[in-house]
């Protein structure tokens, strides 16, 4: 007999009640439970990226954390980055860049992004390309991903 048990997830500010099984993991919990449905899930296996999220600020692998582990503990999706319908400004950058071709690996690479700039801001270039190289992308060849993050690190430095 399945086993269920309930928890509550606080993804993006805001509680769910979720009631998931042992073995769930976080991204199927913050898609089928909160329905943040901009997690995406590719490899199932932890080799991909595409469903990086953050917990506790840290870039996760939803697809290799159960969701009972991240009970109670701060999340952050994709769906967090926009302000008020404002894109962030690595999201910004992502379309200027053109980070983007079909969007699949997209959410991941904004996510560790996001986490990577708030744990190292002055982070180089060769810092950036070395992070980002654990996700992957099919479509843009990398470069342009990576573009966009230094021009977002290099525009927040000029800013403080
Ligand atoms: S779906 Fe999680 S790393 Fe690929
Ligand atoms: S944009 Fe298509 S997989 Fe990255």
């Amino acid at each position: 007999m399945t086993q269920f048990i309930e928890i509550v997830l606080q993804v993006n500010g805001r509680s769910f009640p979720a009631r998931v099984e042992p073995r769930t993991t976080l991204a199927d919990a913050v898609r089928d439970a909160c329905g943040q449905t901009g997690t995406h899930v590719g490899c199932e296996h932890g080799v991909c990226g595409a469903c990086t999220v953050l917990v506790e600020g840290e870039p996760v692998r939803g697809c290799l954390m159960l969701a009972v582990q991240a009970a109670g503990k701060p999340v952050r999706t994709v769906e967090g980055l926009a302000i008020d319908g404002k894109l962030s400004d690595l999201q910004e950058a992502f379309m200027s860049t053109f980070a983007i071709q079909c969007g699949y690996c997209t959410p991941g690479f904004l996510m560790l992004a996001s986490g990577l700039l708030e744990a190292k801001p002055d982070a180089t270039r060769e810092e950036i390309a070395d992070v980002l190289s654990s996700n992957i992308c099919r479509c843009t060849g990398y470069t342009s991903i990576v573009d966009a993050v230094v021009k977002v690190a290099a525009a927040r430095k000029e800013a403080r």
